[in-house]
């Protein structure tokens, strides 16, 4: 009997589900005033996983992650962000681009991170972090503040809350940008080189809180040189050159093991 059972739910066992990409992208494409900066560019990210993009200046990292929160429009291609279009609505097999409303319902789901931390000087770093969840989704001010603070505290810097920017280390106010962009909720946080503009002694402090949220489950593109941490925390690494894909896989095999050219001649400039 006891046989029997085990064999059939043996049989009965469904495959786990195939991981499901949240982020979709296929041969997107995008050209500046002729010039063709995207060559049909196709990746994706599933859920809870991260992507580090690498490539030498001017190879469209920036531009790529623009388009995914539609700050760029792409010419050819799409892209889709937990099963959406972005940017465009499929009605009768045409395609619509979204009014502007619909588009940034679609951004507050992709948190952005920059280089260049973009806070507002005249809030301190609490209010830095409310702000839009007050503003855009209508939070209760005590909620918001509340939230505010577990985030600052989840980048390590809830003593600083009452701080304004210019009272803070260019790594402290990386991470008020980055407990900003977790304030809004994301589905997928982008970074663009969030550690090039900090001095050496401070980058370190930014990636620990990265590998935080990563451990914790949060899909992240990110775009970096820092090829120790992508080894160290990406399920995947990208690595584009001259708008495409030259070469992708797990980390193990991009970065230690890569088989093209320009890949190897890419890491030895930068390792
Ligand atoms: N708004 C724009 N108008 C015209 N050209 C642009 C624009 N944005 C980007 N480009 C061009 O597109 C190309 C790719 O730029 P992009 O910023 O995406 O590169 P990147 O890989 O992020 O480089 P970096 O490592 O220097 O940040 C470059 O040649 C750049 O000059
Ligand atoms: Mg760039």
């Amino acid at each position: 009997m006891t046989e029997t059972l085990q064999s059939s739910s043996a049989t009965n066992i469904p495959a786990p589900p195939a991981p499901v990409p949240l982020l979709s992208a296929r041969k997107v494409r995008k050209s500046f005033g002729g010039v063709q900066v995207l060559k049909g560019i196709t990746l994706s990210v599933n859920a809870g996983e991260v992507m580090c993009l690498l490539g030498p200046s001017g190879s469209g990292k920036s531009t790529f992650l623009r388009c995914i929160n539609h700050l760029e429009r792409i010419d050819g291609g799409r892209i889709s962000v937990d099963g959406e279009l972005i940017g465009y609505a499929q009605r009768q097999n045409r395609i619509y681009e979204m009014n502007p409303r619909e588009v940034a319902r679609q951004r507050r789901g992709i948190g952005m991170v920059f280089q260049r931390f973009n806070l507002f000087p005249h809030m301190t770093a609490l209010e830095n972090v409310t702000v839009a969840p007050i503003g855009v989704k209508k939070l209760p001010k005590q909620q918001a503040t509340q939230r505010g603070l577990d985030l600052l505290d989840r980048v390590g810097l809830v003593d600083l809350a009452q701080s304004y920017p210019t009272q803070l280390s260019g790594g402290q106010q990386q991470r008020v940008a980055i407990a900003r962009s977790l304030a809004m909720d994301p589905k997928l946080l982008l970074f663009d080189e969030p550690t090039s503009a900090l001095d050496p002694e401070l980058v370190g402090d930014v990636l620990d809180v990265m590998r935080a949220l990563a451990a914790d489950g949060m899909t992240m593109i990110v775009v970096t040189h820092e090829i120790g941490f992508a080894r160290g925390a990406a399920d995947s690494v990208v690595f584009m050159d001259g708008g495409v894909v030259v070469e992708s896989g797990p980390p193990a095999s991009v970065l230690d093991n890569p088989q093209n050219e320009r890949t190897k001649a890419f890491l030895n400039s930068v390792m």
